[in-house]
């Protein structure tokens, strides 16, 4: 594949994996990408995952046509870019890994890889010729490992992004940007903002007409658009006014109340009205619309004098991921002794800016009257 005359696409896409990173479902696979840059000399950007070798490598060769790669260009250590680091030095020992410090710390980690004579050191905002082309390294410690740096190459204006405009899905799967994006920008790097948005002040300052990132499809058109979607994901504001209510319920009382609660946010005209069952639908797209709408709530049982365990592991991973600036309700139900709301709380004390409804549910097993104006109350709040 062709992304400009000189610069050739050599990634693969992933339809065998399971979980992404161990974690994430993607049911239209994942791509690992990476490009070779053709000029006097030969650079690589990155290789791919270890279960992609013999692709990689014979894509590489196809478009190498007999050529030698002069430079490795390793951005990034994580195993889904870096595995093939060690392979491609045995297909092409002559090759000089170009990295930073830390990167060849990592190197070193992952595969004892001796490469004395054969590594370029590179500083940020240093520099490296290919003949028409020169590459730029900007380093980008936490977006998303600490040795992570981009590539800026001036003479055709592209961006090699590392994960930085990544998204989840194989490139042979057409499906939406935005949700997958974020999604994946949530989940991975959605705790680093601080760093992100140090990276698109740097990036502000260059003349970009292609993204390259090492997941997903190059950017080539609307570079705005995406940009301007970072700059809101990373700075923690929300994207779009709308209620998602998190829930876990063991005997449907709980999940009564926060149907009844979505009825009444729609009464109330609320814009969008989102519901996840946090045992059944999934973790990842419930965290990633906790951060895309402007409130939040959380309804849970008491279990074992706290809360339930999905609703534990989603509260800790908003809190985790910087959860901020959004307004949140509670719905507690507990049979002898509701603590939920209390829990939540203490969980959540650290987040920034996280402004509380004045009215919290608490139910005592079953859903009553009371209950009932106390979600007619919660519901006028949000809207
Ligand atoms: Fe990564
Ligand atoms: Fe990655």
């Amino acid at each position: 594949m062709k992304i400009t005359d000189s610069i050739k696409y050599v990634g693969v896409n992933d339809h065998q994996v399971d979980l992404f990173e161990g974690q994430y479902k993607v049911p239209n696979g994942m791509s690992y990408n990476s490009y070779v840059i053709l000029d006097e000399k030969v650079a690589v950007m990155d290789t791919v995952d270890a279960h992609f070798t013999d692709e990689w490598l014979g894509n590489l060769a196809r478009v190498l046509d007999g050529r030698k790669p002069d430079y490795l260009v390793v951005q990034h250590m994580e195993p889904d870019h870096a595995a093939n680091v060690a392979n491609f030095m045995k297909a092409y020992p002559e090759t000089t890994v170009v990295a930073n410090a830390k990167t060849f710390v990592m190197i070193k980690n992952f595969f004892e890889l001796d490469l004395e004579g054969r590594k370029l050191v590179v500083e940020n905002g240093s520099s490296l010729s290919l003949g028409s082309h020169t590459l730029t390294f900007v380093f980008a410690p936490m977006v998303h490992w600490p040795e992570v740096m981009v590539t800026y190459e001036s003479s055709e204006k592209v961006l090699f992004s590392a994960d930085g405009f990544g998204k989840f899905g194989a490139l042979d799967v057409e499906e939406d940007w935005d949700d997958e994006s974020r999604r994946y920008f949530i989940g991975i790097v959605g705790k680093y903002g601080a760093q992100v948005q140090a990276l698109l002040k740097k990036a502000a300052a260059l003349d970009i007409s292609i993204i390259c990132p090492l997941h997903g499809p190059v950017l080539t058109e609307n570079l705005g658009h995406y940009i301007g979607l970072y700059d809101t994901w990373s700075s923690y504001r929300p994207e779009e006014e709308g209620v998602v209510i998190a829930y876990t319920s063991v005997y449907g009382h709980t999940k009564k109340a926060v149907e009844l609660l979505a009825e009444k946010l729609k009464a109330n005209g609320a814009p969008k009205v989102v519901v996840y069952d946090l045992a059944r639908d999934d973790m990842s797209a419930a965290v990633a619309d906790a951060f895309r709408y402007s409130r939040l709530v959380l309804a849970t049982i008491t279990y074992n004098g706290s809360i339930y365990p999905f609703m534990n592991d989603f509260v800790t991973r908003l809190v985790e991921h910087n959860f901020q600036n959004r307004t949140v309700g509670l719905i507690e139900n507990g049979s002898w002794a509701p603590t939920a709301a209390r829990v939540i709380k203490k969980m959540m004390e650290g987040s920034k800016n996280i402004k509380w409804t004045d009215t919290t549910v608490t139910i005592m097993s079953a859903v009553k009257q009371e209950n009932v104006e106390q979600i007619e109350a919660m519901a006028k709040e949000l809207c």
